[in-house]
C-alpha cells in the first residue's frame, strides 16, 4: 500500500522532531501534552506526573473542578473513550464532559492516545 501524503507529512513531522532541529511550529504536529495546555484543558485539570498544573490551582486561587488526570489510563477503558468522552457521546457515571473538544480529529486521537498513556507517576 503507498503511503498517504498525509502519512508522509506525519513521519516527515516525527523526523525532524527526532532530530530536534528547528522546526517551525506548523511542520511540526503537536504532542499530546502540547494539545492539552492548547485546548485549555488546564484550565480545569493538572496532570501533575507530567508537571502540568492546572491554571486555577497554579494562579493560588480556588482549586479547580476537573481532577488530576495524571493516571486517567488506568481508570478508563481506551484511547477510543476518551474520543468518544470528549466530544460528549459517551457518559461518564451519567454525566458527559463539560466542554467538546475543537480541534481535529487527528488532534483529538493524538490526545487521546497521551492521555491513555497516563498510568500514574512514573
Ligand atoms: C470546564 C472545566 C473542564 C475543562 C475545560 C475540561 N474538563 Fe475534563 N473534566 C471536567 C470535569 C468536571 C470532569 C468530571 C470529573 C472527573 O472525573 O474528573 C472531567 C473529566 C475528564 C476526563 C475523565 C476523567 C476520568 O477519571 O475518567 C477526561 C479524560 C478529561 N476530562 C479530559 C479533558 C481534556 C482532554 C480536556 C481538554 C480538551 C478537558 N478535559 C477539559 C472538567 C473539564
Amino acid at each position: 500500500m503507498r503511503m498517504s501524503s498525509g502519512l508522509r507529512v506525519l513521519w516527515t513531522a516525527v523526523l525532524v522532531v527526532g532530530l530536534g532541529e528547528a522546526a517551525t511550529a506548523q511542520e511540526k504536529a503537536a504532542s499530546g501534552k502540547e494539545l492539552f495546555t492548547k485546548y485549555k484543558c488546564t484550565m480545569c485539570h493538572s496532570v501533575k506526573a507530567e508537571g502540568i498544573e492546572a491554571k486555577k490551582a497554579a494562579e493560588g486561587g480556588e482549586e479547580a473542578k476537573g481532577t488530576d488526570l495524571s493516571d486517567v489510563g488506568a481508570k478508563v477503558q481506551s484511547a477510543q473513550w476518551i474520543q468518544d468522552y470528549l466530544l460528549k457521546k459517551v457518559d461518564k457515571d451519567g454525566k458527559k464532559h463539560k466542554t467538546v473538544f475543537k480541534g481535529t480529529e487527528e488532534e483529538l486521537k493524538t490526545l487521546a492516545e497521551w492521555l491513555f498513556s497516563l498510568k500514574g507517576k512514573k
